[in-house]
């Protein structure tokens, strides 16, 4: 395995989709975060990634393919999803799907379903025509962090994660949308949402002139749907603007250093502040990367202003809920 951050050239994908072929990681970026691939119908090598990441076997990958042609090799495809892969892809939209007997059944988790996406970064499509070229048929790929952690949303995010494990990752600068796709559930029932993401759930309804509907108990797993996951490892506390000086007064009373993440600088000091945006679009870029330094800062504690509670904001709300809950403890 050949290990390190490699900048992006033809020279580093041709060999970046040697890797996947011979059953070994690649982490790539991807428009939403940065990968962690391996080749889907390789066993082996997708048991590479659950071990890498410490995930739960249970708990299955995303399968990355160039197109829509490329995904009917994995899943008996719908009209639904014909009409959302062609709107919507290549871009931050998978869709869950009843699974051809044929796709490995370590990359679906042992689901009778699987996730395909079609991802939009030039160095994903580069790096999937290479692997098809060779063969490949698709790549499984989970955000390229430890299980429960915060996604990366640049090439040295990976590496601080991963650190001496780390395979080869193709660097690609930071991630235009920075937040996981949006997942739709096409295998059951209505069309349901598992996970709000980089694709607005409006725009999807737009397109299949209907409502999406909540997951129900019997819906697939999506680990990203855990109630703690996206979790630093400060304790962190989502507090309302015009609450935010009462309690980092309360805090600090304490001796507790506290990082603040707000759109208003407080009254008093702090250990860190950072000036939120009032953009969702823009929040979700930073977000990770964000997350990540105030963990760095040796806060005790970390303060970030609760977000609009507004349909454009949800995805936000979503990851800065589930990073709360976690925070501060190993992931469960
Ligand atoms: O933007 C993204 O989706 C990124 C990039 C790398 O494509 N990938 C990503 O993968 O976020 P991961 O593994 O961190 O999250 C994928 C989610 C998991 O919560 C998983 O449980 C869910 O997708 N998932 C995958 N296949 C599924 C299936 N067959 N049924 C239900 N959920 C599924
Ligand atoms: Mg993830």
């Amino acid at each position: 395995m050949s290990a390190g951050i490699t900048p992006a050239s033809p020279q580093a994908i041709e060999r970046a989709a040697d890797e996947l072929i011979q059953g070994n990681l690649v982490a790539f970026p991807t428009e939403t975060v940065y990968g962690l691939g391996a080749d889907a119908a390789d066993p082996l090598a997708v048991a590479r990634i659950y071990r890498l990441k410490g995930r739960p076997a249970d708990h299955p990958l995303i399968v990355h393919v160039l197109d829509t042609d490329g995904a009917r090799d994995w899943a008996h495809w719908s009209d639904q999803a014909e009409v959302l892969a062609k709107t919507f892809w290549p871009g931050p939209l998978t869709l869950i799907l009843k699974r051809r007997e044929q796709a490995c059944d370590a990359a679906c988790g042992g689901q009778p379903t699987i996730g395909l996406r079609a991802p939009a970064h030039p160095l994903s499509i580069a790096l999937l025509r290479a692997f098809h070229q060779r063969g490949g048929r698709g790549v499984a790929a989970p955000s390229a962090n430890r299980f429960g952690r915060v996604s990366p949303t640049c090439a040295q995010h990976v590496l601080d994660d991963l650190g001496d494990d780390a395979p080869m990752i193709l660097d690609g600068g930071a991630c235009e949308v920075g937040l996981e796709s949006t997942i739709v559930d096409l295998s059951r029932g209505g069309p349901a949402l598992l996970r709000p993401g980089g694709l607005s759930q409006a725009d999807i309804e737009d397109v299949l002139g209907q409502a999406l509907v909540q997951p129900d108990r019997a819906a697939p797993r999506v680990s990203g749907s855990l109630a703690a996951h996206y979790a630093p490892r400060t304790p962190l506390e989502l507090v309302r603007g015009e609450a935010i000086d009462a309690r980092l007064s309360a805090l600090s009373a304490r001796g507790m250093k506290v990082a603040v993440w707000s759109r208003r600088r407080p009254e008093s000091s702090c250990a860190l502040w950072r000036a939120a945006c009032a953009d969702p679009v823009e929040f979700g870029h930073s977000l990770y990367a964000r997350l990540r330094e105030l963990d760095r800062s040796a806060a005790d504690c970390l303060l970030i202003e609760t977000v609009p509670d507004e349909p454009d904001w949800r995805a936000v709300a979503d990851r800065l809920g589930r990073a709360a809950v976690g925070a501060g403890r190993p992931p469960s």
